[in-house]
């Protein structure tokens, strides 16, 4: 099987890896840096549990080529943490308002709720739920997650204007 050389930046560390050509980026972060946080749900692109940053914007890595992380810079959810380990506010914001049962799907929303979050315009709740349409969620009713980014997202503009 053909094999590639990938150099990337993941979670703000360079890297390199051999991949076969064939492997997704969901693979190579899973496999190669144990990234555990990076979900195998559907695996078609279908509900965003292996949802990453790549290059700031969000993207389904089961369906993203390993090999077309070449020069790429990779933000998964372990990234979100600080070096001592202590979660980021959106985090701490899904288990404030409940927005996590089994946590199958929260990686992958709240990798998609970074442009929100991280934008000095607020969204709307409706457009928080266009914004992450692309995830799914089994388990706890999507108000709730709702509410956990529209939280972060009028905390971080009001940190942004002190
Ligand atoms: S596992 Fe990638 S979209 Fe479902
Ligand atoms: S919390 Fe279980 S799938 Fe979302």
């Amino acid at each position: 099987m053909a094999r590639k050389t990938v150099t990337c930046t993941i979670n703000g560390i360079n890297r390199e890896y051999s991949v076969d050509v064939r492997s997704s980026l969901s693979d190579m972060l899973r496999g190669e840096e144990g990234l555990d946080s990076v979900k195998h749900g559907c695996d078609v692109g279908e509900c965003g549990a292996c949802t990453v940053l790549i290059d700031g914007r969000p993207f389904n890595s089961c369906i993203y080529l390993a090999v077309w992380a070449e020069g790429k810079n990779i933000l998964t959810l372990e990234g979100l943490s600080d070096t001592k380990g202590t979660i980021s506010d959106i985090q701490q914001a899904f288990i404030d308002e409940g927005a996590v049962q089994c946590g199958f799907c929260t990686p992958g929303f709240i990798m998609s709720s970074l442009p929100i979050i991280n934008s000095d315009t607020p969204y709307s709740r409706e457009e928080i739920r266009k914004q992450v349409s692309g995830n799914l969620c089994r388990c706890t009713g999507y108000d709730k997650i709702v509410n956990a980014i529209e939280k972060t997202q009028i905390k971080r503009i009001q940190e942004k204007k002190a």
